[in-house]
């Protein structure tokens, strides 16, 4: 691990913030990113996972605090929380939307409020940290293709682009928070990966199945429309997976830590932004 990532992210402030968007989500046309069914259904799915997603790593980083000694990363701890917690509670309000236009997100979010609670009590801690880390490294990687390539939000509502924008740069800013606990609690590497394969075919295959029932909803998954969107999205050029691949595989690597990918010049832009529509 370079001491240089080390060093950036020791030096990071994570701060809790409250956030004013001002848009209705009454508002907001069925399909509301690019009119398109698939890529709006993707993310719908996404958010629908997002509360307990983000109140299970919560879970997991404070279940192993006890163990963290360091003043700076108990303090960047605090910040994650904050940051997670207010992110569930924006999701689960989008999930509300998501509810009234007839997709089924508040069961999907009680399926996984279960199953959370079954791994709280299954699984150990540790294990949850690895998890947890796995999961905030996808965060990652998509929050720097968001960032990095603007023009994915293409015809996305201009507010709620700012909200998706916000989530990203928190993800980036707390992306190591995770990582750097379970290095202190003693997690080692064959867990850390090992996780990371179970997570990867556990989100991908939980997304899919998620996005395929909102898509059935609507009538829309086995038209053949649909899945030429789909693989244009994923596989296309400027593809989703194209884009983060080669991010994706560096977490494999002995040594890896979140901030050998310096992308802090996004979190100074957007500060500088963000200033137009809430004091940060
Ligand atoms: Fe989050
Ligand atoms: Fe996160």
């Amino acid at each position: 691990m370079s001491s240089r990532a080390q060093q950036i992210s020791r030096n990071m402030e994570i701060p809790g913030r409250k956030m004013h968007f001002e848009f209705d989500l009454k508002q907001l046309p069925r399909y509301w990113y690019d009119n398109n069914a698939f890529k709006s259904t993707y993310m719908n799915a996404l958010s629908c996972l997002f509360p307990e997603g983000e109140r299970m790593f919560i879970d997991a980083v404070r279940d192993n605090k006890d163990k963290v000694t360091d003043p700076k990363l108990l303090e960047q701890i605090k910040g994650f929380i904050k940051q997670e917690a207010i992110h569930g509670h924006e999701h689960h309000l989008f999930n509300e939307y998501l509810d009234s236009m007839g997709y089924p997100a508040s069961k999907v979010e009680a399926f996984e409020k279960k199953e959370k609670r079954l791994m709280k009590k299954w699984i150990p801690a540790i294990d949850r940290l690895a998890v947890t880390c796995a999961v905030e490294h996808f965060t990652a990687i998509m929050a720097h293709d968001l960032l990095e390539n603007p023009e994915r939000s293409d015809g996305v509502d201009e507010n709620f682009k700012q909200l998706w924008r916000w989530h990203a740069i928190e993800e980036t800013e707390h992306k190591a928070v995770a990582f750097d606990v379970y290095q202190a609690v003693g997690g080692g590497y064959f867990r850390r990966v090992f996780n990371m394969l179970i997570v990867t075919i556990m989100f991908c295959l939980r997304a899919s199945i998620v996005q395929g029932i909102f898509l059935w909803k609507d009538g829309n998954l086995f038209k053949p429309s649909t899945w030429i969107d789909g693989f244009k999205f994923y596989f296309g050029k400027g593809g989703l997976t194209r884009s983060i691949f080669k991010n994706y595989l560096d977490y494999y690597r002995p040594g890896f830590h979140p901030w050998d990918h310096d992308n802090r010049e996004y979190l100074e832009s957007w500060i500088a932004e963000a200033q137009s529509y809430k004091a940060v």
